[in-house]
């Protein structure tokens, strides 16, 4: 099992969860955070000044997901995430060991499809 944490634009999230809908993704968690990358959240490069790093408002997209549907997901979310702009976003995956489902106890993959 993996998890998939993708940062994107709040604009992007509704065409991000109905393409994860159709390649059969069931669980998400959606957390609204505010974060920068490369640019450090400017759209120009402020050369000479004191570079602070300035937060921007996104949307993080949390799944846990079995292995196999891994590529279809993230393949999802680049190409309805995108919009060519700077600041489109990130994927982080990584490992899993366990899940469990509380109601009823279940463990592993049968509590993500
Ligand atoms: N290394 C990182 N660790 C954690 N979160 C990150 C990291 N890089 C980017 N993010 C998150 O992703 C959001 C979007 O980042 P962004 O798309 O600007 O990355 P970038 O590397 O600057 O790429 P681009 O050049 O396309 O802008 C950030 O606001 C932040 O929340
Ligand atoms: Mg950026």
């Amino acid at each position: 099992m993996k998890k998939i944490e993708a940062v994107f634009r709040h604009s992007q999230l509704e065409k991000v969860k109905q393409a994860l809908n159709d390649v059969g993704v069931k669980g998400m968690t959606i957390v609204e955070v505010r974060g920068a990358g490369k640019q450090k959240g400017y759209t120009e490069t402020y050369r000479g000044s004191k570079v602070t790093i300035n937060l921007r408002p996104k949307v993080e997209l949390k799944t846990i997901i079995p292995d196999e549907m891994v590529e279809q997901a993230v393949e999802a979310i680049v190409e309805n995430a995108r919009t060519g702009q700077i600041g489109d976003g990130k994927i982080f995956i990584s490992n899993i060991e366990e899940t469990v489902r509380i109601r009823t106890g279940e463990k592993g993959t049968e509590t993500l499809t």
